[in-house]
Formats: C-alpha cells, structure tokens, sequence
C-alpha cells in the first residue's frame, strides 16, 4: 500500500533578542538603507550565550506536537535540517529526540545547507510514503550568527538565527485530491562549492570556521536554479503558476525571490515574505515562513503551497503541498 504525507501542524521560535540593521551600523560600515535596498532585511534574531540550536529546534518541535494535540511518543521519525550543529556529532536531532521524550524510531540530521529544510521534507516525505514510518517531524534549525565573520559586512547583515518544524502523518493514498506533499525535487552542483562554504571543519582545519560567499555569483545561480526548480515542480504535478495559492520561498534577498516570481508569472501578493523580520535563517526560513502564513490565516486548508530553496552546495530544491 502506498501512503502520502498530510500536514498536520507546524511550530516555530525566534530567539528573543532582535539585532535591527542599525544596530549593526554603530559597529559596521554598513546602513539601514544599504541593506534593506539591496536585501529587504530589517533586522534579525540572534540567538542567547547558551542558547544552542537544538533549543531552538526544540521549542519549534513542541509547539507543532503540542498544537496537533500529540507528544514526542507519536513520533517515529526525526529529520532536523541544521548547518549549524550543537557538535560534531552525534546530530542534533537526537538531543532534540530525547527532550521530546520520543522513544521509538529515528532521528537524525541533514545537511543541506538554506535548501536543508527541503532536502528534510524530501527524506521525511519519502519514509512515510513508504510506510517506513508513521508520524514525522521535520525540523530547520540555525543559529547562523555563531559562523558568521562579524567583521564582514558582506556576509554578516545577511542572517539571522531561528527555528521552525512541519508535522507529517502517514495517511493512505486514494482519490485526486488529496491533501499532503504532492511532490520533491532535489538538486545539488558541487562544482559550485566555493562560491558558498564555511571555510573550518573537523577535518580540515578543527576549527568551526566562517562562512564565506561570493554574493554575486550566488545571486545570479540562485535565479537560475530556483527557477528551473520550480518549472520542474509544477510540470511534475501538471499544475500552471497561476494554480498557486502561496509561494513561500527561502528568504535570502528579496530580490532573488521577486526575480523568480516575475520569471514565473506569479503575483507577488501571492508571496509569503518574513526576510525584513527574520533575515536569512537558512534551513529555518521555509517552515517559520509556513508558520507565520498558516497562523494569520492566509495558508488554509485545501490551498497549493509551493516551496523552494537554494544554499550552499550548492544544493536547490522544490516542494508542492496541498495544504
Ligand atoms: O541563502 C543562501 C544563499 N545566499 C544568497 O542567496 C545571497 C545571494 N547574494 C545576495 O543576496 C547579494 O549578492 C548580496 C546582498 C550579498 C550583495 O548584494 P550585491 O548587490 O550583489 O552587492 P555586491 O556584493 O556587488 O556589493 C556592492 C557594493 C560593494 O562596494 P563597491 O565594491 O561597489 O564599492 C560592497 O563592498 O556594496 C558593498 N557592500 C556593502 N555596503 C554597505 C557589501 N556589503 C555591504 C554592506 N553595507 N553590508
């Protein structure tokens, strides 16, 4: 028998603190106007000393269990989407798993980067399509402001730190319309790795490191691969742009996100934006996006939802969901 993946909650958490852009300009050559003209960022959240990223992924976790009515034992799977790791191992996920108080199944991380969140849908999708797995939780979690160079101003404005988790049930596939993930699609380029990397690792230099970006070249391969993505996705489900209810993209800039929405043809109304708030919080800007429209009411039951990301890798993907 085959299963398809139907949404049943989702959660999120921003640390308290709030950075705004002039802020980072009393200790940066940098402004308000310079960032939010070339960014659409207004300010970010940026993670307590101590406050590590399992944390936040934690209370993102258990406002999604808590408002779908479950607990951690519902759970038999974890996929926490994270750059950032508490350590180097073991993942995160399993320090999550255990505060959870989930017993049963797996948990573990995947790496991919600001597409993770995607990559982590893919994974969890996939499991329970299969009957692999029943109830999954899927997490993107960061606290980027730890590998950030605070002397680069390139870099540095652009993120912020943040959580957000997608609840998903194993129910029976029959009939057109039902409701769920209707499809994933992954790409990666590791050609393309220097262009977009953390510059330290356990192996190579055993030191963290920082992230660094040829920002330029990002942008431009970000329009072009997210685009096709999207083409890719659409086709896969016979769907037109206009059969989009809500995009809710990867928050980088929001001129990588209207570029992809003109080439589309989808009304930028249609857009679902937290960048001027929340900034880039890589593997998390997906699902706290997805938290933030489902809670005011725009995402609603029924509507088509279509989700895409591209990071460092680089990696690019897409998802559709009938929400
Ligand atoms: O989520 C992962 C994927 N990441 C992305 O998608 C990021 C993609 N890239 C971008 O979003 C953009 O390339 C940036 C926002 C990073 C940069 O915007 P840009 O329009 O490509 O600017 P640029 O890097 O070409 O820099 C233009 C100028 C430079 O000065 P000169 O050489 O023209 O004198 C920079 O030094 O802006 C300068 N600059 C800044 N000025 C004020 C760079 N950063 C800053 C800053 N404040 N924070």
């Amino acid at each position: 028998m085959m299963f398809r993946s139907q949404i049943v909650g989702c959660g999120a958490y921003l640390p308290e603190r709030i950075v705004t852009n002039e802020e980072l300009a009393t200790r940066l050559d940098t402004s308000d106007a310079w960032i939010r003209q070339r960014t659409g960022i207004g300010q970010r959240r940026i993670a307590a000393d101590g406050e590590l990223t399992s944390d936040l992924a934690y209370h993102a976790a258990r406002q999604a269990l808590e408002r779908a009515g479950m607990n951690g034992n519902d759970l038999d799977l974890l996929v926490l989407a994270t750059a950032t790791p508490d350590e180097t191992f073991p993942a995160t996920a399993v320090k999550v798993q255990a505060r959870l108080g989930m017993t049963r199944g797996a948990a573990f991380d995947v790496q991919a980067v600001c597409s993770g969140f995607i990559f982590a849908l893919a994974v969890a999708d996939n499991a329970l399509r299969l009957g692999q797995a029943r109830t999954a939780l899927v997490i993107g979690a960061e606290t980027f402001s730890r590998i950030l160079d605070w002397q680069d101003r390139g870099t540095c404005v652009l993120f912020g730190d943040g959580a957000g988790a997608l609840l998903l049930n194993a129910v029976s596939e029959s009939g057109p319309m039902q409701r769920g993930i209707l499809s994933t699609h992954l790409h990666s380029d590791g050609r393309q790795h220097d262009i977009l990397y953390v510059d330290g690792g356990p192996s190579s230099t055993r030191e963290t490191g920082y992230l660094r970006m040829q920002g330029r070249e990002v942008f431009r391969q970000a329009v072009h691969h997210l685009s096709s993505v999207v083409d890719e996705a659409l086709a896969a489900n016979g769907l037109a742009p206009s059969d989009i209810d809500w995009l809710v993209p990867h928050q980088a800039n929001t001129r990588i996100i209207e570029a992809v929405g003109r080439k589309l043809g989808l009304d930028a109304e249609k857009t679902v934006l937290t960048i001027e708030r929340h900034a880039n919080t890589s593997a998390a800007s997906i699902p706290l996006a997805l938290d933030e429209a489902v809670r005011d009411g725009r995402i609603r039951p029924g509507h088509i939802v279509l989700m895409e990301a591209l990071g460092g890798g680089l990696t690019w993907g897409a998802s559709i969901a009938r929400w």
